[in-house]
């Protein structure tokens, strides 16, 4: 094939995969969705509440929909990205029989209940529904290493895929339901609190004392490695309910949660998270699980 003829057949494959999409939406993230759509050569139709935040997208070749329902009408696809789930129905009830044969894609955050509710007023207008649990910032829009987890069906996920892998390379289908998406990102946040505020708490630790925080992490790096290592055991443990241990059993954390919850005091450093951790730990030795792994500490977590 010559150089002409290979840049035709690019040309007509291009056209053949260009897509008909909406972005409804256009804050921080909705402008960056809409970004990358454009600039894979969809036909993009956006709309935002507050009109004047389309211009960027309209001199990036989005054409700009006056209404929810014109713009919902314009993409086979339709992404939503708002603040709360109120602002998702308000958008959805007003799209009414646009709906009917698109694809919507949810990307608003909010709870599980939020998104399954979403997805039952979507496929009452004759959607289909993805949920889209967007795990990075706006620079991290369309990188191969960004994650998103997606609950749907898994034909409505794979006849979309190409579009859907736009957001982030390192996008899953983790559910059918969709409101598991919701609780794998909000779980992962929960995870990033507690590892930060423990940082953060270590670190106020740290430098009462004028350790360079830079070289405790290089030292430590072993230990905090080890951290993520043990994650696979104590999801056994919860799983099977099995939390006898051999070794490094509840009675021995005791101790040390209460040198830690003295030493913040001693240095009037805020002591609410080590009491916090005290007070799970005493609870489980009072109920008779000085023996147990850590992983024990689930039932304080499930019956408060
Ligand atoms: N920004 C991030 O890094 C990030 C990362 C992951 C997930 N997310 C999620 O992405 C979603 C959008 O966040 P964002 O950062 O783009 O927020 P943002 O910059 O604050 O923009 C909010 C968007 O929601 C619109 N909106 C709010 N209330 C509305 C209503 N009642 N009706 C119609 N539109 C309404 C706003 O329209 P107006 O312009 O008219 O106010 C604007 O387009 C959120 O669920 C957020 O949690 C964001």
């Amino acid at each position: 094939m010559d150089a002409a003829a290979a840049a035709e057949r690019e040309n007509e494959m291009t056209v053949e995969n260009t897509r008909d999409v909406a972005v409804l939406g256009l804050g921080e993230m909705g402008a960056a969705i809409a970004g990358a759509l454009l600039a894979a050569g969809h036909r993009t139709t956006v709309w935002n509440r507050t009109p004047e935040k389309a211009e960027e997208a309209v001199a990036g070749g989005a054409r700009r929909a006056a209404t929810v329902p014109d713009a919902v009408a314009a993409g086979e696809v339709v992404f939503i990205s708002v603040k709360g789930a109120a602002a998702v129905r308000k958008i959805l009830e007003e799209a009414g029989g646009a709906l009917a044969g698109r694809t919507v894609v949810n990307l608003t955050d909010g709870t599980s209940a939020e998104a399954r509710e979403t997805a039952r007023l979507a496929a009452g207008s004759g959607a289909e529904y993805l949920h889209g649990q967007i795990m990075t910032i706006v620079p991290g829009i369309g990188h191969p290493e960004a994650v998103v987890f997606f609950g749907g069906e898994q034909a409505v996920y794979d006849r979309h895929r190409p579009l859907l892998d736009l957001l982030g390379g390192k996008g899953t289908l983790v559910a059918a339901d969709p409101g598991v998406p919701v609780l794998y990102g909000m779980s992962v946040h929960g995870i990033m609190w507690g590892l930060l505020n423990g940082f953060l708490h270590a670190a106020a630790l740290l430098t009462d004392e004028g350790v360079e925080l830079k070289r405790f992490l290089d030292q430590a790096a072993p230990s905090l490695a080890a951290l993520m290592s043990f994650l696979p055991s104590i999801a056994d443990e919860v799983e099977h309910s099995r939390h006898a241990a051999e070794y490094g059993a509840l009675r021995h954390h005791h101790p040390s949660v209460d040198d830690l919850l003295r030493e913040s005091r001693d240095r009037g450093v805020d002591d609410r998270l080590p009491a916090h951790t005290l007070s799970l730990v005493a609870r489980a030795l009072a109920d008779g699980h000085a023996d147990d792994s850590y992983s024990r500490l689930v039932d304080a977590f499930r019956t408060p």
